[in-house]
C-alpha cells in the first residue's frame, strides 16, 4: 500500500523524476546508492517538467530492465487483482472506493480506474517504491551496480513487505468497531510455528534459469491444485455406524488454512452409500470465519455484528462427524474441499455460490464390523480392519 493514495502518488511522482536522471545518467554517483536528497537543480530543468513520466511509463522500465520478474509478474494474480473475475463480481455488488485502494493502488479510489491502473493492479512499484529508491533484500544477488537507487533492508525479506494489503481492517461502521480485522494473514502468520520465516521464504521461492537466480514474482496458490493438495494430510477413521474421525494436518503453512479473503473456506463432507452405491444419508461441516446473520429488524440491529467464531485450521486437529441414519453395512465416504466462495448465503452456507474449489483429499471406509476378528475385551468398539484410502494425501511432508 506504499503507492496507494494522494501520498503514494506524490512519492512515485518524486520517484519518476529521480528515475529519470538514473536511467539518463546511469554511471552518476548517487544511482547505486540508497536515496539521497532530491536533485533540485536537475528536477527544475525543462525537460523534467514537460515530459514527467507515469507510474506506467516506471513500471515499464522496471519491467524491460527485470525481465525473468516481470514475465512471472505478467501472469500473476497481484497483476490481475483488479481484473480478476472473481474480484470483478465481488466489486460489482459493493463497489467501494476502499477496495480499489488495494486492488488498483495506482488508480484515484473516488473514480473509475483508467485502463493502465485497472490493467495491472499490485505492480511492481506497489511493493518495490520506499520514498524515492528501489525496497530490496539484505544480500545483493550480483554484483553488478544497480543504475537506480536501492534501499536494502532486513524488513523487505519479511511479513513487513506484505503487511497493509495482506492484513487490514473493515471500515469502521456501526457494524464494525475499530479493529475488526477483515483479513488477518500477518497475525495468523506471528501465532503460527513458521513466524520466524518471512512470507517470501514460501511465497517467493530462489528460481535459477538462463537469466540467472531470481525469486518467484508468481505467487500461484488459490489456482494451483497441487499446492493447496500440498498443504493438508488428511486421513479418517470409521468410529461407529454412522460416525468417523478425520484426521487434518496442516503441512508447512504459515497460517490459518485457508487465510487471506474472509470467504475462503473448506468443506468438510461425509456420505452413506447404499448397496447400489447411492448416497442416502450425509451432512457437512465448514471450517472458515463463521459471520453469524445479522439481526433483521428492531434495535438490535444498531449493535456491532456478534463475536465471529473462526475455525480454519491452524494445527493438527481431529473433527467427529456423524451421517445420521447411515447403516454399519454401507460405504461411508468422505472429503475435504478447499473453497473461494463468491456470494455467501448466511442461512445455508452449502447454498452459497462458489468462484472455485480444489478437492484436497477424499477417501471411503468400508463396512464397519467392530467385531469381525477376535473382538477385544478393552476396546470394544475398536476400527480395526478400516481401510483408508485418502487420495491427495502427500508423502513428502517436510
Ligand atoms: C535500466 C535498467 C533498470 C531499470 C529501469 C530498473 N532496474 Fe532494477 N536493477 C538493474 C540492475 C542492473 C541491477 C543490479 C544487478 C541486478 O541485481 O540485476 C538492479 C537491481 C535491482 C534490485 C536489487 C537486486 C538485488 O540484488 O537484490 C531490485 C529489487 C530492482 N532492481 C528492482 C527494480 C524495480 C522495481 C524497478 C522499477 C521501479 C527497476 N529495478 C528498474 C537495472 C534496472
Ligand atoms: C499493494 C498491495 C499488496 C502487497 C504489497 C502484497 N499483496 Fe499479495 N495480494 C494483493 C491483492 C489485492 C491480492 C488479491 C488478488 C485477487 O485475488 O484479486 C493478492 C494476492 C496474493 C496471493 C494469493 C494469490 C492466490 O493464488 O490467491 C498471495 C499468495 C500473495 N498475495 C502474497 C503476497 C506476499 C507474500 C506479499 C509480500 C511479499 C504480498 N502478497 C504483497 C495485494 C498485495
Ligand atoms: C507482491 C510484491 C512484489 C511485487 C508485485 C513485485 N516484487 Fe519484486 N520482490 C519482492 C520481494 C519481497 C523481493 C525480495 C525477496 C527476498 O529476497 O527476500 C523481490 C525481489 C525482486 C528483485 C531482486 C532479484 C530477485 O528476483 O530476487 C527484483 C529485481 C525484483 N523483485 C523486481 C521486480 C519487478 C521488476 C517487478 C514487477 C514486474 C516486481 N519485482 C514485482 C516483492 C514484489
Ligand atoms: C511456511 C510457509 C508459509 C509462510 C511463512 C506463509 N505462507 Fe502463505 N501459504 C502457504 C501455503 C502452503 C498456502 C496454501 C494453503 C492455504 O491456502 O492456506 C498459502 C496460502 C496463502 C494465501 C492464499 C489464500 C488462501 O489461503 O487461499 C495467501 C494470500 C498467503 N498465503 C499469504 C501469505 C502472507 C501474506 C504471508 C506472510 C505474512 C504468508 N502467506 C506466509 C505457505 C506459507
Ligand atoms: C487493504 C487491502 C484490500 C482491500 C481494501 C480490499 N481487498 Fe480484496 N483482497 C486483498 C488481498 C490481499 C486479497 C488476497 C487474499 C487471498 O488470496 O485470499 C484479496 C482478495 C479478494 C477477493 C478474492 C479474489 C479471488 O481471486 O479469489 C475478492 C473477491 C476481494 N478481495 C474483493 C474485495 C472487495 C469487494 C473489496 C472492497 C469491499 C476489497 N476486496 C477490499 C486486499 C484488499
Amino acid at each position: 500500500m506504499t503507492a496507494s493514495g494522494t501520498h503514494g502518488r506524490a512519492i512515485v511522482a518524486r520517484l519518476l523524476r529521480r528515475f529519470r536522471l538514473c536511467l539518463a545518467f546511469a554511471a552518476a554517483p548517487g544511482c547505486s546508492a540508497p536515496a539521497q536528497t532530491d536533485d533540485v537543480s536537475l528536477d527544475h530543468t525543462p525537460s523534467a517538467l514537460v515530459s514527467l513520466p507515469t507510474p506506467e511509463a516506471l513500471n515499464t522500465a522496471c519491467e524491460a530492465c527485470h525481465t525473468a520478474e516481470a514475465a512471472q509478474w505478467r501472469d500473476s494474480l497481484h497483476r490481475d487483482a483488479f481484473s480478476n473475475e472473481a474480484f470483478q463480481r465481488s466489486f460489482a455488488r459493493e463497489p467501494k472506493p476502499f477496495c480499489q485502494a488495494c486492488h488498483a493502488p495506482h488508480a484515484d479510489p473516488s473514480q473509475a480506474p483508467l485502463t493502465w491502473a485497472a490493467a495491472n493492479g499490485v505492480t511492481c512499484l506497489s511493493c518495490h517504491i520506499e520514498g524515492e529508491a528501489v525496497r530490496a533484500a539484505m544480500t545483493a544477488r550480483s554484483m553488478a551496480p544497480s543504475p537506480h537507487p536501492l534501499a536494502r533492508s532486513p524488513e523487505f525479506s519479511g511479513a513487513q513487505a506484505c503487511a497493509g494489503c495482506h492484513e487490514f481492517d473493515f471500515p469502521t461502521s456501526r457494524r464494525h468497531a475499530a479493529g475488526h480485522r477483515m483479513q488477518l494473514t500477518l497475525t495468523e502468520h506471528a501465532r503460527s510455528g513458521y513466524a520466524e520465516l518471512g512470507c517470501a521464504d514460501c511465497h517467493m521461492p530462489a528460481i535459477f534459469d538462463d537469466t540467472g537466480r531470481h525469486r518467484d514474482h508468481r505467487f500461484d496458490v488459490s489456482r494451483n491444485p497441487p499446492l493447496l493438495r500440498a498443504a493438508l494430510s488428511a486421513s479418517a477413521e470409521r468410529l461407529g455406524p454412522d460416525k468417523l474421525r478425520l484426521a487434518l494436518t496442516p503441512v508447512a503453512v504459515g497460517h490459518a488454512l485457508p487465510t487471506g479473503d474472509l470467504f475462503r473456506r473448506l468443506e468438510l463432507r461425509v456420505e452413506a452409500l447404499d448397496a447400489r452405491g447411492e448416497r442416502y444419508a450425509g451432512a457437512t461441516r465448514y471450517l472458515a470465519r463463521h459471520f453469524p446473520a445479522r439481526p433483521r429488524t428492531g434495535p438490535a440491529s444498531r449493535r456491532p455484528d456478534p463475536l465471529e467464531p473462526d475455525d480454519r485450521l491452524t494445527t493438527a486437529t481431529g473433527f467427529e462427524m456423524v451421517a445420521p441414519g447411515a447403516l454399519a453395512e454401507h460405504t461411508l465416504t468422505w472429503r475435504v474441499t478447499y473453497q473461494r466462495v463468491d456470494h455467501r448465503d448466511v442461512h445455508a452456507p452449502e447454498r452459497s455460490t462458489l468462484a472455485g474449489e480444489v478437492i484436497l483429499a477424499e477417501g471411503e471406509l468400508a463396512a464397519y464390523e467392530p467385531t469381525a476378528y477376535e473382538p477385544s475385551a478393552d476396546a470394544p468398539g475398536s476400527p480395526d480392519g478400516v481401510e483408508v484410502v485418502a487420495r491427495g494425501q502427500t508423502q513428502d511432508e517436510d
